[in-house]
């Protein structure tokens, strides 16, 4: 038997547990014992509770209330939690996902501490360290033993920052192994899209049209926090959903709803809260989202895991970032990055909604990444 603490806190975090879990629950259940740190980065109940509750993910053994804060402060609290439960806890790895300030915090704890880094989402990179995700993940995936990337790009990545594909047994910090794994987001997709139709009502709570309204997500702290460009992509959703009288289902992300009002310009924020189209809700639980993202014609988003789940279920998407991480999507046409430029975002809704010939190959592993993931943790970690 070998046990693993497994460290989340942020809402993506939260859903791509759920896959692992799964696995350990249904095949792994002698042989890996999984036990789960909250960091409490996201907190408010449609941030993370709902997740728990609707994905089947057991309550976590500890959750260190870490909330908001600055990076240093935020990062700092999590640090000294997590730490402190490795010391007790002395597991044989620690499961990390994505990039976020959590996923760094569990990296600088564990990797100080000898115990091995399993980075799930490894490899994946913006090429802009402005980003402090890309610093996370950056971080993480040079402390890491186990490495997975969901993409054959993410493995591509690593090679070119040194990593090898060619070493062998045993594995160290120092002398890691990477993997081409598939998405365990791509697992989950799979996995709750028939529960998602059977139960969520969302599209007649929001008067919503199968297959003719657009689904929009804005979170990225540049995008909320600079004003012209919170501004253009505002005044760029209103303009499209008039233009096309097309219903826009907009659920915000806490960080955007706290600052709508204080950096959208007066006249704009009265224009959205008044517009017959642009339903601005509180943040759906993920089977909503599944039902959202199926039943809707486009998806709008700077967010990296809703860009995926728009192609899983074969949607176009207008990526609202000047690059992305998962470079497959726009390479292979289904979606367009516009950036938070309106004249860029108008073209691209354009060209993607009289496209009938869009494609969505399959990136993404065949469903069953946090199997993998299990076989190879088990058969490396002692
Ligand atoms: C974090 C991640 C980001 C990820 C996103 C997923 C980092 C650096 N960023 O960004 O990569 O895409 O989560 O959603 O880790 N807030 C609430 N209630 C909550 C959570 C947050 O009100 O439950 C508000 C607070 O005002 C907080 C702000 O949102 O200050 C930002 O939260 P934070 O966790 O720092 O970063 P995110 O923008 O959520
Ligand atoms: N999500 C959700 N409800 C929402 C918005 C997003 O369940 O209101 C899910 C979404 O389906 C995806 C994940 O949250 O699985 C993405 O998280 P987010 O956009 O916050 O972060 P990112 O993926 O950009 O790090």
């Amino acid at each position: 038997m070998i046990k693993i603490v497994t460290v989340i806190g942020a809402r993506p975090q939260i859903i791509k547990a759920a896959a692992l879990s799964r696995a350990i629950k249904n095949h792994y259940n002698t042989s890996i014992k999984e036990i789960i740190v909250h960091t409490g980065q996201h907190y408010d109940e449609n941030m993370s509770r709902v997740f728990f509750t609707e994905l089947g993910i057991p309550e976590p053994d500890y959750n260190l209330n870490a909330g908001s804060g600055t990076h240093g402060k935020q990062t700092a609290a999590m640090i000294t939690g997590i730490e402190e439960i490795l010391l007790s806890e002395e597991p044989n790895g620690i499961i990390l996902y994505g990039d976020t300030n959590s996923t760094l915090a569990g990296a600088i704890a564990a990797s100080k501490l000898h115990i091995p880094v399993i980075h799930i989402e490894a490899g994946l990179r913006s090429f802009n360290k402005a980003m402090p995700e890309e610093i996370n993940r950056i971080l993480c995936d040079h402390v890491s033993t186990l490495l997975f990337s969901p993409t054959k790009t993410g493995y591509i990545n690593l090679q070119n920052e040194g990593f090898k594909i060619n070493n062998t047994k045993p594995y160290t910090a120092d002398h890691p192994k990477i993997y081409s794994s598939g998405d365990v987001m791509y697992d989950n997709s799979l996995y709750f899209s028939g529960l998602a139709e059977k139960k969520s009502d969302i599209l007649t709570k929001h008067r919503l049209t199968k297959n003719k309204f657009i689904l929009a997500t804005i979170h990225r702290n540049n995008n909320t926090d600079e004003p012209k460009r919170l501004n253009a992509l505002f005044k760029t959703l209103h303009r499209i959903s008039e233009a096309h009288t097309i219903d826009v289902i907009l659920p915000l992300h806490p960080r955007t709803a706290k600052l709508l009002q204080q950096n959208l310009n007066a006249e704009l924020y009265k224009l959205i809260l008044s517009s017959k189209h642009i339903k601005q809700v509180e943040p759906v639980s993920f089977l909503e989202m599944i039902v959202l993202e199926k039943n809707c014609s486009i998806v709008m988003t700077d967010s990296g895991g809703v860009q995926k789940e728009a192609f899983y279920f074969k949607k176009p998407c207008i990526i609202l970032r000047a690059e992305t991480e998962w470079i497959e999507l726009v390479e292979c046409g289904s979606a367009i990055i516009a950036d938070a430029d309106e004249e860029k975002i108008l073209d691209a809704y354009n060209a993607l909604t009289s496209n009938a010939n869009l494609i969505y190959p399959e990136f993404y592993g065949d469903g069953k990444a946090a199997e993998f993931i299990c076989e190879e943790m088990l058969a490396n970690l002692s």
